[in-house]
């Protein structure tokens, strides 16, 4: 991939380059993107490419055939008076609505569009009047919508450009949205690869690669690190399958930050393939979840771009990966699990593993005391259920630490809502036989049951769960995105580490 945090950043922003000061009449590249509102044209380099076309712009906008609606896109083959082969004017809505999180799509709707064929060099337009924030998210959008899910397919639906120039932008704000976008793609990349391709094994390999690249500290816990930690419900959950279970730690210390606790940690599910187990899935259901690993997708996507960016913070993201299957060793209903702090854990269906899994991770991470626990996890169906696809639900411990998820979320364009933790909740995973079971009673609030369950396990540290089970993946293309992956969870957990202050302890 050519985008993903190829050997050096200074790749990575090679072939996603700024242009300060280009004439846009003169740009010589395949297309050129225009970004357009409502209110048309409001100077600058938009009235200086309607002059050079003797109008046009203005002429098809009186006519209403360009209305800057949100996402319209409109290409003008040839334009007389340019020098690029295409002008494609993308529609952004009301300039006062137009923010970072709608410039990146934007962006990515156009740039989706034009990777419909190859082409050998794309400019986009950048506005004067955009702050360094909607530019940096706009340049991630257009290199996130060029790139599908072609890995496993001769002929392909997408084609990256080979050059993308921002034009009238600054140099560093161009090659930081670089980096958020190869951290957004090298998540969606490992949630479509294919299960029997990414396993626990591989998906620490990938991870080994990355780590190697942008220069982070990694673990890797195999099978009998694990039983030595005594990650007894996180070995439950893989016993099922044939591929024996990972964990795997990175570790970020910014520049000037070396020693002390954690500021951040960031957790995710890796389960690469979630079948259910014995509490086996229907066909319909399974078919997605090889998107069950999409959590910790997002952990390492983030902590890449955060290394990459050199944001100084002190940051650690910890993924526990299985394969929930339901071969002749699977954990059974019943059957009651200790997890590493102690908990006892009662089964009784094998498809709700994520939270198994987690509350050894959980454990794990909380042993180095951070200032704040993220986790990212496809983790019910009752949360789609509740707030749909697009939507992410948030549950925490503590009000400050979900306020500052949610704020990074939106400001980048990612829809979160939270959800209630009310003690009712944790009267439904008590157990019968052991400290807790490990689903609600019944299947109503069962995203909150889930949460309550992780709570257990993060020893009164701040804490925020992210249930990505609806916008962690696309089963139809959206303008914006093709389906599969979509990186979800990416640019908030970067955000959020960049607007962490580091503390030294
Ligand atoms: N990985 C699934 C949740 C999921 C469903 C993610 C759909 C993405 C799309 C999770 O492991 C699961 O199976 N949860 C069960 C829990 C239930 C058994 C309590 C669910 O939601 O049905
Ligand atoms: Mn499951
Ligand atoms: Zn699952």
């Amino acid at each position: 991939m050519s985008h993903e945090f190829t050997a050096t950043v200074t790749t990575a922003a090679d072939t996603i380059r700024a242009e300060p000061s280009a004439d846009p009449t003169r740009f010589e590249g395949d297309a050129l993107v225009l970004f357009l509102g409502p209110d048309g044209i409001a100077g600058g380099a938009a009235a200086e490419l309607d002059r050079a076309t003797g109008g046009l712009l203005s002429r098809l906008i009186n006519a209403g055939d360009l209305t800057g609606k949100r996402y319209e896109c409109v290409p003008l083959l040839a334009p007389p008076g340019l020098s690029c082969g295409q002008l494609l004017v993308i529609g952004t809505g009301p300039a006062e609505k137009a923010d970072a999180g709608l410039l990146h799509r934007a962006a990515a709707v156009a740039a989706r569009q034009l990777s419909s064929r190859p082409r050998g060099c794309v400019g986009f337009l950048a506005e004067g009047r955009w702050t360094n924030e909607q530019l940096e998210q706009a340049v991630a959008g257009a290199a996130v919508g060029m790139v599908g899910q072609d890995l496993y397919r001769a002929e392909k639906k997408q084609h990256p450009f080979g050059v993308t120039v921002w034009l009238e932008a600054a140099v560093e704000v161009v090659a930081r949205g670089a980096i958020i976008a190869a951290g957004v793609n090298l998540a969606r990349r490992l949630v479509n690869l294919p299960p029997d391709d990414l396993y626990p094994e591989t998906f620490a390999e990938e991870a080994a690669t990355i780590a190697g690249r942008v220069g982070l500290e990694i673990e890797i816990w195999d099978q009998s690190r694990l039983e030595r930690e005594g990650c007894r419900a996180l070995l439950a959950v893989a016993r099922g399958s044939s591929r024996s279970p990972r964990l795997v730690m990175l570790h970020y210390r910014g520049p000037g930050k070396p020693g002390g606790s954690p500021d951040l940690a960031l957790v995710g599910k890796g389960v690469t393939f979630d079948s259910g187990g014995l509490s086996l899935k229907p066909s319909d259901g399974m078919l997605a979840m090889k998107c069950d690993m999409s959590g910790a997708a997002a952990a390492l996507g983030a902590i890449a771009a955060i290394a990459a960016l050199k944001l100084p913070v002190h940051v650690v993201a910890a993924v526990g990966l299985v394969e929930n299957m339901n071969g002749a060793a699977a954990y059974k209903l019943g059957d009651v699990v200790t997890a590493r702090n102690g908990t006892t854990i009662e089964i009784h269906n094998t498809d709700a593993e994520g939270r198994v899994v987690l509350a050894d991770v959980l454990d794990v991470v909380a042993d180095l005391q951070p200032r704040r626990i993220i986790d990212a996890a496809t983790l019910t169906g009752a949360c789609m259920v509740a707030l749909g696809r697009d939507i992410a639900g948030v549950f925490t411990n503590n009000q400050a630490c979900c306020d500052a998820v949610t704020a990074a979320a939106e400001a980048v364009g990612e829809r979160v809502w939270q959800l209630p933790m009310d003690h009712d909740f944790d009267e439904q995973i008590e157990s019968p036989v052991a400290d807790i079971k490990n689903v609600g009673d019944g299947r109503l609030g069962g995203a909150i049951t889930a949460a309550k369950l992780l709570e257990r396990f993060v020893r009164g540290i701040p804490w925020t769960h992210i249930d990505i089970a609806g916008p962690a993946f696309a089963d139809k293309p959206r303008p914006w995105i093709t389906g599969g992956g979509t990186g979800s969870m990416v640019r908030p957990f970067v955000e959020l580490a960049r607007r962490t202050e580091h503390t030294k302890d």
